[in-house]
């Protein structure tokens, strides 16, 4: 291959707007929750779009949607590019659909420049990647990489009622024309771009961080259970209160675990007391735990302490407590190769870089385990996400498309196929 196509920057960011109106809030971000109506439409823009540059359109049983450009010898299996386009209920217009638009950009960038290239080079928008609608989170991703949907994961329901095998079909029947393709079909290799969602690029004005790994998380469903009684008149002695059990826990495990290890973090972000009457001890209190740490055996020792302390805090309140691990991704590192690879495209693209680990977790975590993949970060104004104020400069946004389209070049010219 010869010459090195630009990327056309504006159209990107046209393309960012336009898909950031699809689940729109008042506050400037997006809620496009996974398989709901929004999403739907999100895939049936990017379809149609895919088509219009004559690309093959094809879905998995996961509704992972692909966008397939053709290369020399289609038989090889592809280097596939992609993230995904659902959001949290308030969340951003970059987090994910930067990496879905920016592939798009490539592809549609190789097309504008007419370059074959040896073998096909495909777009994926993977399904469900939040997990905050329905459980797990990079639920496309891990289908794909396992090889099929884990039939546990149908029953789901969101908080409206709704089971995730409805949500499913219904947006694969919103593509009626889309052909299915086999789930887990062959890959050569992942790129993923996506925003850093933490501070470290903006803080030091680094336009690509290159990812080398993805920390651990763990998601803990609580539940403490004690006995409804009356507000006003129960005495502490005659008390079984599951708010105090959680209270107890949870200011401990707050106040110690991230104070000990600052690589260690520990987030509550749903709770809920039933019956959820103002002047009852509720019956039971339920709640989330996200657990996540670099190092596997550090994350292990996260999980213990919250199950100590949550038990503890039971048995003094005289509850019980019950906890499930409902989400669980050991920490990967990304072969060495591809960050090395990554490192050279931006340095050939002229943009500076550092590496860094990644502290969300990404489709490319299970894409690992298919290929080798590397992830490409942008720095996000003031390290913002999951939220509607998360913003991205656009010399940023044509930053990571470059990096990625110098990263698909140089992949392309010198394939890394082994993991
Ligand atoms: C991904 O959305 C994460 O929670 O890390
Ligand atoms: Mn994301
Ligand atoms: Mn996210």
């Amino acid at each position: 291959m010869s010459g090195t196509p630009g990327i056309d920057a504006a159209r990107l960011g046209r393309r960012l707007e336009t898909f950031a109106r699809i689940g729109a809030t008042a506050r400037g971000g997006v809620d496009r929750q996974a398989l709901t109506d929004g999403d739907a439409e999100a895939r049936a823009l990017l379809a149609q779009l895919g088509a219009a540059r004559g690309f093959r359109v094809e879905q998995d049983g996961a509704a992972n949607l692909f966008l397939r450009r053709r290369g020399r010898d289609d038989a090889l299996p592809p280097l596939l590019l992609g993230s995904h386009l659902d959001t949290q209920p308030t969340g951003g217009r970059f987090d994910g659909a930067l990496g879905v638009l920016g592939a798009l950009e490539v592809l549609e960038s190789l097309e504008d420049a007419g370059l074959p290239t040896p073998r096909a080079v495909e777009l994926v928008a993977w399904t469900n990647e939040e997990g905050s609608r329905f459980l797990p989170g990079a639920m496309g991703s891990q289908a794909f990489a396992a090889g099929a949907l884990d039939p546990a994961w149908l029953a789901a329901r969101d908080g409206a009622g709704t089971s995730l095998a409805d949500a499913l079909a219904r947006t694969l029947q919103a593509l009626p024309h889309v052909p299915r393709r086999p789930l887990g079909t062959p890959i050569a290799a992942y790129l993923e771009l996506h925003i850093e969602q933490g501070p470290v690029l903006e803080r030091e004005d680094v336009p690509v961080g290159v990812v080398t790994g993805i920390q651990g998380t763990r998601w803990l469903d609580v539940t403490l259970t004690g006995a409804a009684a009356h507000a006003g008149t129960t005495p502490l002695a005659y008390r079984r209160d599951p708010m105090a059990a959680a209270a107890a826990a949870l200011s401990s495990l707050l106040g110690t675990v991230m104070a000990r290890d600052e690589a260690a973090r520990l987030t509550v972000g749903r709770i809920r007391a039933e019956p959820g009457s103002v002047n009852a001890i509720p019956e039971r209190v339920a709640f989330t735990l996200d657990l996540r740490h670099p190092v596997l055996a550090e994350l292990d020792a996260i999980e213990r302490a919250a199950r100590t302390a949550i038990e503890a805090a039971a048995r003094d309140a005289r509850c019980q407590a019950e906890m499930r691990t409902v989400f669980d991704m050991a920490p990967v590192a990304f072969p060495p190769a591809m960050a090395d690879l990554v490192e050279a495209a931006a340095g050939e693209a002229g943009l500076a870089a550092r590496r860094m680990i990644s502290g969300a977790f990404h489709d490319a975590l299970f894409l690992a385990r298919r290929a080798p993949a590397a992830m490409i970060f942008v720095p996000c104004r003031e390290g913002i996400s999951h939220n509607e104020a998360e913003f991205v400069e656009p010399r940023f946004v044509e930053a990571g498309a470059r990096a990625l389209m110098a990263a698909t070049l140089r992949w392309l010219a010198a394939p890394i196929e082994r993991l």
